[in-house]
């Protein structure tokens, strides 16, 4: 097999996952690739910090932007915007490919790094940022180009799940199930961004977008958290035969004066007992899409950890580097369809 260099950028929970399987299955990914995965180095900010996994240590460095250059693919899994931005515009004009976990990156510069990967012809892939394992992006963009989809109802943060599935079935409150919550290590260093929404608001970008072909900015999803879900609430949902879920929506509407649109929102919503999204149970997560052709789909699974996330990167991982062995695979492109956002309005708020 010929090599191919894979510069990793981050060795936290997702990243150091991401090194040990592409060194312990490399023979694996080899044959299924036709070409062997280098891991050519991994960029971190300290070289001392403790690791999840034991990694050879002359892979490591702080010089990101060296490591960038001369790489067939980049595997940014550092987080934040910046960085991440820059050095993903570097690796694409260097002719690289890159697969991102980064859904806050995604969320605020999607369509421009999807711009500039299209201008050089090189891939973009993020399947991990929503929904950590569960495969969402591809069948969204890919498996379902051809049809006409309605509507996508996703639970796609798993620590907000966690804590409205406790005050359901264990009747805890709102203030013992986030306690659990944080003890399990379920929510985010801020916390506001799992129970405010604005983690599921830069999912719901990016599901929006994808399943619309249009351009969808965070800022213009609506966004209300579980903060003010109280245990009377919970009851009062159970009672109508429904449970509140916290939904990331994004749907096409027609607005009062009959314009086509779409709407992204993301908030406590009821649910039917009877929907299959009722019985997503704890953390986990699952996103429910309804297409013109194919009617209704489900997808389940862990929305989060290192190892879950990780088997994500990966296939991303497997599918770029088999483009240089073969040739693309024929991702449809990111031409926007052009659909105004509409406010929440004469919206459905129960499913
Ligand atoms: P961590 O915080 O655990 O790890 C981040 C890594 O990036 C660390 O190794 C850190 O270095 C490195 N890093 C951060 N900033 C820089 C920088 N400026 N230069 C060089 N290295 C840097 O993050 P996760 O592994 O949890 O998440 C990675 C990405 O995956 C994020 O975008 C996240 O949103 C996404 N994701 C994570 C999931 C999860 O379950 N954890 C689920 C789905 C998506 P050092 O170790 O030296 O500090
Ligand atoms: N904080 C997120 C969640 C992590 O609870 O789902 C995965 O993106």
């Amino acid at each position: 097999y010929r090599d191919l260099r894979v510069a990793l950028l981050g060795c936290g929970s997702v990243g150091a996952q991401v090194a040990r399987l592409i060194l312990e299955q490399g023979d694996e990914l080899a044959a299924r690739v036709g070409a062997r995965l280098q891991l050519a180095g991994i960029a971190v900010r300290s070289l001392d910090a403790k690791r999840d996994v034991e990694l050879p240590q002359e892979l490591f460095t702080t010089d990101a932007e060296q490591l960038v250059l001369g790489a067939d693919v980049v595997v940014e899994l550092m987080g934040g915007v910046e960085p991440a931005r820059t050095l993903i515009l570097q690796a694409l004009e260097a002719g690289a490919d890159v697969v991102t976990a980064n859904k806050a990156l995604i969320a605020a510069h999607g369509p421009e790094l999807a711009d500039a990967a299209e201008q050089v012809g090189a891939q973009l892939s993020y399947e991990a940022a929503v929904a950590g394992a569960i495969p969402i992006i591809r069948p969204l963009r890919e498996s379902l180009a051809g049809d006409h989809i309605t509507r996508v109802l996703g639970i796609v943060n798993g620590s907000t799940n966690y804590i409205l599935d406790r005050m359901d079935r264990f009747g805890d409150s709102a203030e013992d199930a986030m306690r659990v919550a944080s003890e399990l290590g379920y929510l985010e260093a801020d916390p506001t961004l799992d129970v405010e929404g604005y983690d599921a608001a830069q999912k719901a970008t990016i599901l929006a977008s994808i399943a619309f072909h249009t351009e969808v900015p965070v800022d213009a999803v609506h966004r209300e958290g579980i903060t003010g879900i109280t245990s009377e609430q919970i009851q009062a949902a159970r009672n109508a035969g429904a449970v509140i879920k916290l939904l990331a929506i994004a749907e096409r509407v027609t607005a009062t004066d009959g314009t086509q649109g779409v709407s992204a929102r993301v908030y406590p919503a009821l649910i039917d007992r009877d929907h299959p999204l009722a019985a997503v149970h704890g953390g986990k997560n699952a996103v429910f899409v309804e297409a013109e052709a194919a009617g209704e789909l489900m997808f389940y699974g862990a929305g989060a950890g290192g190892v879950e996330t990780a088997s994500a990167v990966l296939g991303d991982l497997v599918s770029a580097a088999r483009r240089h062995v073969v040739g693309g695979p024929g991702i449809p492109g990111s031409a926007h369809a052009d659909l105004p956002i509409l406010p929440v309005g004469e919206v459905r708020t129960r499913y």
